[in-house]
């Protein structure tokens, strides 16, 4: 029987309270099932990173069971910057296995909002600033996660780029800047990606909150891309029982216990009742939610059981982690350190020691384990190399809040920026005394390496970032140690960009590295010793100064009660090459320990495809991730945008010819860049 057919033969059999049941939270994480009928309850789990641990079914207390430690993946930025189709759809295919291998039917996630502004909590959830970046990485993604009975859950549907005021800023945005830069990947996510799930954001879009917006989840998702799966709400995102009733959201989602008195509750049965709202609209609903249980297999018995925590998992996080680091610097091939030379090294800055796994939000993971920078070095270099660490600095204190409810109050206030501490004179003095002897230290030591950059005290979810500016006066730290060790190569782990004009010019070599899960260190300690040649290329840019980014100079970042998206559609790189904006490192931008050199351009316009040829003319062997940019002719207000790429893995003094073939819509006249940066570019036509 068709699956249509067969949901609505369901359907008939049910009562309105199992209907209602059925389209909104029984528990935190998961909806009613009809146990008569063999209906299952549709569980939840975040994120995009593993899933999560358990939580008791009707509050924030986690049940604290040995059974959910999992595989910690890279995340979402880090996965970006590998550009890598493929590791996309294996790590899709890890955590789909994962998460059914938990028990779990959908996956919250991933995150395509477009990074707007360096500012934003939760950019490391997100891949890119780039529409094209972002959809080409997303796909596969979904479509691995998909392959094991398991729904991906794309959000935040849309326009949800910060946190503050999360739950109630109304985003002005002219729809043809949406529909270019914010839409594409959500778009790309239903046509191409056949994603089963799409959750509706907490913010509001034309006055009205995106799970009740008929704009969006009527007008753009259901009708205009044909979308057949489930609406999920983000997690109190509802306000009203009509509109949301009325609208195409399915099931409603939220975070306090009180889940009979939820919109598509109680109060949504007694309109019912009292003939105020149809009941067909709730039938719909119920038959999304059927639909999705059948191709899930979970009315059939035939569904795939996963696995979690397997050798082969963590081989691919190591892999992706390898892939994403980056190498923005790297003058007088100060990196890879000589191996063989090292006698004592010393490690300066907390991120060589800190645990990221479990932190940051909704995103957080309680990982089986996880291998900081400090550990990685030490097992690759064994008991002959004395490897020691010192913090150099320390955090700001703890914001005074309940670990247990973090979710349930962090909807409040609807989000916030992270309130400067207020630096008072002890914390400043303890700083000064453990920069001084980190320096001191340093003096001690042949080979220091610098690892600091943010935690999730930053990079968190239900806040954004005051500034760019690297915390807890690193800077400083930085410096001083530069000044003592001028070859010190400098190690930051974030997700998402920190200003760095107060020494990058002193410093010889800066590597980028993310929250790069449960293999993280390893991957970092392989790219310092030369172990792995970097091939990650920047899937943002890094701009100088908050300034320099079109959200905080043109438009609002982050508004107050609206935020208007005044810059349009230069976003990124995008507004760098209109207005001549140096960045500090550019859209693309990533060294490699080898060289390459580009050639023989041609261009097969019919079938839009590009072909080239890419030699490794260094000494090692190393990827090269190929990037094609196009200018329009009738878009001429655009200098370039990213429409391809392709990663190639070259031998030293190997050539291969490699095709990118390039996202172009037909009837434009389109000239083509194609380099190794969107600063880099290395022939055109
Ligand atoms: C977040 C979502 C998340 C949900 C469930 C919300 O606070 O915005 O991304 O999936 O909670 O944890």
């Amino acid at each position: 029987m068709q699956r249509k057919d067969q949901a609505k033969k369901i359907l008939k059999e049910l009562t309105l309270d199992e209907k209602i049941g059925m389209i909104h939270g029984a528990q935190l994480f998961q909806t009613a099932g009809v146990e008569r009928l063999g209906i299952p309850p549709l569980k939840f789990s975040d994120g995009p990173m593993g899933v999560r641990q358990e939580f008791e079914p009707d509050s924030w207390a986690t049940i604290n069971h040995t059974d959910d430690y999992v595989t910690y993946m890279p995340c979402i930025s880090a996965l970006a910057a590998t550009w890598n189709r493929k590791l996309s759809s294996d790590m899709g295919n890890v955590l789909g296995e994962e998460f059914r291998g938990r028990g779990k039917d959908m996956l919250l996630g991933p995150g395509v909002n477009i990074k707007r502004s360096p500012l934003c909590g939760r950019n490391f959830e997100y891949f890119s600033e780039d529409p094209y970046l972002t959809k080409e990485m997303a796909v596969p993604y979904i479509q691995g996660v998909q392959n094991w009975d398991v729904a991906a859950c794309v959000k935040h549907f849309a326009v949800n780029n910060q946190e503050t005021e999360r739950l109630w800023v109304n985003v002005e945005i002219d729809e043809d800047v949406l529909r270019k830069i914010y839409l594409p990947a959500f778009h790309d996510a239903v046509t191409e990606g056949d994603v089963y799930a799409v959750m509706g954001a907490y913010n509001k879009i034309r006055d009205e909150h995106c799970c009740q917006s008929d704009f969006l989840l009527k007008d753009i998702l259901r009708e205009e891309w044909g979308f057949e799966g489930v609406v999920v709400s983000d997690w109190g995102a509802v306000h009203d029982t009509e509109k949301a009733a009325n609208s195409q959201l399915d099931v409603e989602m939220s975070v306090t216990s009180d889940f009979d008195d939820y919109f598509m509750a109680n109060p949504l049965k007694k309109k019912i009742e009292a003939g105020e709202i149809s009941e067909e609209v709730v039938d719909q609903k119920v038959l999304h939610i059927l639909e999705l249980m059948i191709r899930l297999h979970m009315l059939d018995g035939k569904r795939k059981s996963g696995a979690y925590n397997t050798p082969e998992h963590r081989q691919k996080a190591l892999e992706i982690a390898e892939e994403s680091v980056i190498l923005l610097k790297n003058e007088d091939h100060t990196l890879p350190l000589k191996k063989e030379e090292l006698k004592k090294i010393l490690l300066v800055g907390r991120n060589a020691e800190e645990i990221h796994s479990n932190n940051g939000g909704s995103a957080e993971i309680k990982a089986l384990y996880e291998i900081t920078p400090l550990m990685g070095l030490k097992t690759h270099l064994g008991g002959n190399v004395q490897v020691d660490y010192i913090e150099g600095y320390e955090k700001d204190p703890k914001k005074e809040e309940s670990d247990t409810n973090w979710q349930e109050t962090s909807l409040e206030n609807g989000g916030g920026s992270v309130k400067q501490q207020q630096e008072d004179e002890a914390l400043k003095e303890k700083r000064a005394a453990m920069r001084k002897a980190a320096v001191e230290k340093a003096k001690e030591y042949e080979t220091v390496i610098y690892i600091g950059g943010l935690d999730h005290d930053h990079d968190s979810e239900g806040n954004d970032r005051p500034d760019m500016k690297l915390p807890y006066e690193q800077d400083e730290l930085i410096k001083e140690l530069l000044e003592v060790k001028p070859d010190m190569p400098v190690v930051l782990i974030g997700g998402t960009p920190v200003e760095m004009g107060e020494w990058i010019d002193q410093a010889k070599a800066v590597v980028w590295g993310w929250y790069a899960g449960m293999e993280g260190g390893n991957a970092m300690a392989e790219v310092l010793l030369g172990e792995i040649n970097p091939s990650g290329k920047l899937p943002e840019t890094f701009y100088k100064t908050l300034s320099d980014c079109s959200a905080h100079c043109i438009g609002e970042f982050p508004g107050t009660d609206k935020v208007r998206y005044a810059e349009g559609i230069y976003v990124g790189y995008r507004y760098n090459d209109k207005f001549h904006i140096e960045p500090q490192f550019c859209f693309g931008h990533g060294l490699s320990y080898t060289t390459f050199e580009y050639s023989n351009l041609a261009l097969d316009r019919t079938n839009r495809a590009i072909t080239l040829c890419v030699k490794n003319t260094g000494d090692v062997e190393g990827s090269e991730i190929v990037q094609v940019y196009v200018h329009r002719e009738n878009e001429p207000d655009i200098i370039k945008e990213l429409a391809g790429f392709e990663k190639v893995s070259l031998k030293p003094g190997e050539e291969k010819q490699i095709t990118v073939n390039v996202e172009i819509e037909n009837g434009f006249t389109c000239r083509f860049f194609v380099g190794s940066s969107s600063r880099d570019i290395r022939l055109m036509d």
